[in-house]
Parts: structure tokens; C-alpha cells; sequence
């Protein structure tokens, strides 16, 4: 008994995230003494595909955020169901999750309860295995390690910003990076120079949700050229060091079949809309674009992802993590990535299905955080174990997303895998800039 890797107990508790509002945290103990602890993230541009974050809604506390019952989901019948099975079984305790739950959308006991409980047993495996958890995940999801090439977010928008500009994130990718390290020092000098730049024109450098900063222009080439001036006082090449990502969170800005773009003063057609983006592609070194069009826009999504061949076009609210729905994607021709968030799919295994789906079709994968985070680091061991080649963990500011590059820097020194550089990248353009 002393060595086995039962589960013995399950423990549950509210705690806040980076945005001050209650997440759930849980542990697992084994018979072995082994440990695992996991915390839920949270996003504020949900997708509608996405699985069901259980909130209280009692008004008078959190402002109906609370997380007490998805907590007591836990350390009732989740800890019912899970004690006394061996740990190690991550495929059956993530499926006895789900149907324990018994809904699609994991409504009933709360994908925030059940993901925390997954990790946590990825976590306390690993730990009874005596290996760091990326390994234990690259066991689980049988494929090569190496170390993510990050897409970091420089300026924000959107839902993460108070709705200052209608784009969500213009991201930077270190495309000229050799190794992770090196990347994360290329971000770090656009970030601090985007700030001076910010400075010299007096605007507010205050930070969005992510730790971007916000200018709050009204117009997307105006935060691009504040980009490419920040590359260049960074001293970094665009399009041969560096290169521009956007996330547009285009569901957030669709109403009644049209995409409403306050900023720009325009409210486009699908048809307009990518003809828009299209134009800021050809202009600017922009390799990478998420969520160009609404999440059930599918039509729009395909003429999209054939009109930008050189360009990689990820599907977040799109394809939401799910197996279902990437499938439908590669059978479509539509997009060539995929975010991969795992509070979206609600279990570990889940998420590993997702990405082995996205694989299958070579599409690329992008490990992702939430704008809603917690010290947890999950998600660096999850982008190195499964070699999803990117990681998009929001900007260099703030703990909860140093947290996490700094997890990568002790993965970086411990394992030395190699860097997927810009090999997980799914722009053709970029060996035109190389
Ligand atoms: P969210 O944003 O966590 O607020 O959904 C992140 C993203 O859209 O990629
Ligand atoms: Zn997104």
C-alpha cells in the first residue's frame, strides 16, 4: 500500500484569479503520500462552443462569480467516484469525469471542478513516477518533447481591455529566436520598448488583463505601426527577428451578421471583413491570425483560410478544443491551427485528443492560457510534453503569466530539448522572411 498510486483523498477550495475573481483549486493524495494540486483558469472572450464554467450566481457574493458549488461537486461526488482508483489511469479517470457529469456540456458538476481534478492527477502521477510533468504528459500523449516558440502579447484590446480597440491581441512570434530562452529576451525587449514608445507620446501604460499594454487607438494600423516602431527600437528586424500575430476574437465583435468594428467605424460583411484583415497582412509582417471571423461563421472561415495561404490561421472560439469540432474544420479545408486551451475541453485527456486531432491533419497547435490565470504552470509542461511547437501565455508582465515562462526557462535548463523555433509554425511566408 505504501508505494501505490491509490487515490486516497480529494480536497477542494476557492481561490481567486488574476482578475480577482474565485477559481477552483484541487488536490490529490495517494496512498504513496504523493501530492497534486491544479488550478482552473478562466476566460472573459468565451467561446459559445466552449465547455460550462459553474458559477454560484448568488449576487451578494462575488458578484455571483463564487465557485462554492463546483468546490463541494468535488469533495462530494467527484472524491466518491475517483478514491481508490490508481492515478496513473489518467484516460479512465478523465473518462469517468465525463460521465459522471453525464452532460455534453459538462454542465452538471462543472468542467471548472472536473479539469482541476484532471490536472491534479497528472500531476500527483508524476510525482508518484518521481518525473517532471512534462514528461508524464509526453508519456500520455506518446509524442516527441521540445520547447514552444511563444506568441506574446504586446498590445491588447477587446474584452481584455475594456473594449478600447476592437482587435483583442497584436502579439509578437521571435521568429529569428534559436532557442527559448532567447526568444523570451527578444519579447522582453519589444515589451519594455513598446512601453517607451507608449511613454514618448504620452499615452497611458497601464496594463490590460494579460499584461499588454493598452493604447486604446481606434484604428488596427495604428497598434501595428506602434509595433513595428517598437521593433525598431528594439533593434529587431520584422519579418527576419520578428513577427506580428493577431488575435481579432471576432465573435466578440459579431452582431447580427455584420462584424462591428467601433474603432475603424465599420460595420463589415463576413466578405468585407476578410478583406480587411487581408489588407493588414499584406502591409505588415503578420504571420499568424486567430479568430479572424464569428465562431459559426464557417463559410467566411474557409474563403478566409484560402485567400491567406502563406498565413497561419488558428481557430480558437472556433474549434474550442473539441475533437468534433477540429474534425469538421479539416474536413472543411478551414484554418491550419489550433488554440488549445484546456479549460475549453474540461479534462487532460481531452485535451490531448484534441491535439493528436489537430496533428493528424498537420494542422499546428498553440498551447494557450486564459485571460483569467493563477500561479499554476501547467500549461508550460503541457506545450513542452505534447511538442505543440507554441505557447501563448499573454505578455511578459504580471506573476501569474511569469509563472509560466519562467517554468519553461527550468524546463529549458533541466531537459534541453530542442527548440521548435519557428518549424511549428504553420506560415509559409516565413521562409520568404528567413
Ligand atoms: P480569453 O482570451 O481567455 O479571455 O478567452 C484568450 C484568447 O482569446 O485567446
Ligand atoms: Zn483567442
Amino acid at each position: 500500500m505504501k508505494s501505490s498510486p491509490t487515490i486516497i483523498a480529494l480536497d477542494a477550495r476557492q481561490i481567486l484569479d488574476s482578475r480577482g475573481r474565485p477559481t477552483v483549486e484541487a488536490d490529490i493524495r495517494l496512498a504513496d503520500g504523493s501530492f497534486g494540486r491544479a488550478c482552473a483558469p478562466s476566460g472573459a472572450s468565451t467561446g459559445r462552443h466552449e465547455v460550462w464554467e459553474l458559477r454560484d450566481r448568488q449576487p451578494n457574493r462575488y458578484d455571483g462569480l463564487g465557485v462554492l458549488s463546483a468546490v463541494a461537486n468535488i469533495k462530494g461526488e467527484i472524491a466518491a467516484a475517483l478514491i481508490g482508483r490508481d492515478v496513473q489511469d489518467q484516460e479512465g479517470i478523465d473518462s469517468a469525469l465525463v460521465a459522471l457529469d453525464g452532460t455534453s456540456s459538462l454542465k452538471r458538476l462543472g468542467a471548472n471542478a472536473l479539469l482541476a481534478v484532471s490536472m491534479a492527477a497528472a500531476r500527483a502521477a508524476a510525482t508518484h513516477r518521481c518525473v517532471p510533468l512534462y514528461h508524464y504528459i509526453a508519456e500520455l500523449a506518446g509524442t516527441a518533447m521540445s520547447m514552444p516558440m511563444p506568441m506574446t502579447n504586446i498590445l491588447s484590446g477587446g474584452a481584455h481591455a475594456g473594449r478600447g480597440m476592437d482587435l483583442q491581441d497584436f502579439l509578437t512570434i521571435p521568429v529569428g529566436a534559436e532557442s527559448y530562452s532567447e526568444a523570451l529576451e527578444m519579447i522582453s525587449r519589444v515589451r519594455s520598448a513598446a512601453a517607451s514608445v507608449m511613454q514618448s507620446e504620452n499615452l497611458s501604460t497601464l496594463l490590460a488583463d494579460e499584461g499588454g499594454l493598452s493604447p486604446g487607438y481606434s484604428k488596427a494600423e495604428q497598434a501595428l505601426t506602434l509595433m513595428m516602431r517598437s521593433f525598431e527600437a528594439a533593434g529587431l528586424r520584422p519579418g527576419i527577428d520578428i513577427g506580428i500575430a493577431l488575435d481579432v476574437a471576432a465573435s466578440e465583435l459579431y452582431e447580427d451578421g455584420r462584424y462591428v468594428l467601433k474603432g475603424e467605424k465599420q460595420r463589415f460583411s463576413g466578405e468585407e471583413m476578410i478583406s480587411f484583415l487581408a489588407g493588414l497582412a499584406r502591409n505588415f509582417p503578420i504571420i499568424s491570425i486567430e479568430d479572424a471571423l464569428d465562431q459559426d461563421d464557417w463559410d467566411h472561415w474557409r474563403h478566409f483560410t484560402s485567400e491567406l495561404p502563406n498565413v497561419q490561421i488558428v481557430g480558437d472560439d472556433l474549434f474550442v478544443t473539441n475533437v468534433d469540432r477540429i474534425r469538421l474544420g479539416i474536413d472543411r479545408n478551414v484554418a491550419n491551427a489550433a488554440l488549445i486551451k484546456l479549460n475549453q475541453n474540461g479534462t487532460l485527456s481531452g485535451t490531448l485528443s484534441a491535439i493528436s486531432m489537430a496533428r493528424s491533419a498537420s494542422y499546428a497547435t498553440v498551447v494557450s492560457a486564459r485571460s483569467g490565470e493563477t500561479e499554476d504552470t501547467f500549461i508550460a509542461d503541457l506545450a513542452v510534453g505534447t511538442g505543440a511547437g507554441q505557447i501563448k501565455i499573454g505578455s511578459v508582465r504580471n506573476s501569474e503569466r511569469l509563472a509560466k515562462y519562467n517554468q519553461l526557462l527550468r524546463i529549458e535548463e533541466d531537459a534541453r530539448l530542442p527548440f521548435a523555433g519557428v518549424k511549428g509554425i504553420r506560415a509559409s511566408n516565413l521562409a520568404l522572411a528567413r
